[in-house]
């Protein structure tokens, strides 16, 4: 598994500078950013499933891998098979890709529950908004679908706990965790600030 240097440091997040951002997770100006990128956001299909795990893992290994262990990395790539991806999406999950000429440049997952389970951009189309956007899309869809849920949940993993932070995400417990060699932060989301 390769384990490329992540360009951003996951132990120095960014400081959250700018004004609170869940106001503009309905901010036309994230769909305008696609238009203007020439990103295809769409929900995601069985056929997609390849392609995404190929996405998947290469992103893992190069922003997420050297915080965990290798059991941890089995796990996610367990988490990510094609079947297990399949699967998923026959039950239900909401799982959105973000594409340019059908390039893969973004995937997201989200559960009924308010499991918010993938998050992964690109390494060279990070921090253009890509992120935030799959993110408002899917939560729209999940608000529309489970009108009474309350919270989202995540487990943020090292590299992205400023991106969740900076979201409006609070911490649920102190500290980092590890569950069978992932390492995270457990993050909330509570939607009536949204
Ligand atoms: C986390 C991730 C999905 C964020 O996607 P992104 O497209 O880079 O994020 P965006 O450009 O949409 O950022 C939205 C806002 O968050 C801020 N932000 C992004 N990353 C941040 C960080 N690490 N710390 C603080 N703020 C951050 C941006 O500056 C932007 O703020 P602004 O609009 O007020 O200027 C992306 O960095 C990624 O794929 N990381 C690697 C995989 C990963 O760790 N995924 C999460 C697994 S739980």
């Amino acid at each position: 598994m390769s384990l490329a240097a992540s360009p951003r440091s996951s132990s120095a997040p960014r400081e959250h500078t700018g004004k609170p951002v869940l106001d503009r997770l309905s901010d036309p100006g994230t769909l305008w950013l696609a238009a203007r990128e020439g990103v295809h956001p769409r929900p995601a299909v069985e056929a997609d499933a390849g392609p995404i795990r190929d996405f998947l893992i290469t992103q893992y290994d190069a922003f997420n891998a050297t915080d965990n262990t290798v059991e941890g990395h089995r796990v996610f790539r367990d988490f990510v098979r094609v079947p297990a991806l399949r699967g998923r999406l026959r039950a239900g999950s909401l799982m959105l890709l973000a594409e340019r000429r059908g390039a893969i440049l973004g995937v997201c997952e989200m559960h009924r529950d308010g499991y918010l389970t993938l998050l992964y951009v690109r390494g060279d189309q990070q921090g253009r908004g890509l992120g935030r956007l799959l993110f408002s899309m899917a939560l729209r869809r999940l608000r529309a679908e489970a009108p009474d849920l309350r919270t989202v949940r995540v487990r943020a993993m090292p590299y992205a706990r400023g991106f969740y932070t900076h979201l409006g995400f609070r911490p649920l417990r102190d500290g980092l965790r590890d569950d069978r060699g992932l390492r995270f932060y457990p993050l909330a989301l509570d939607l009536d600030r949204v």
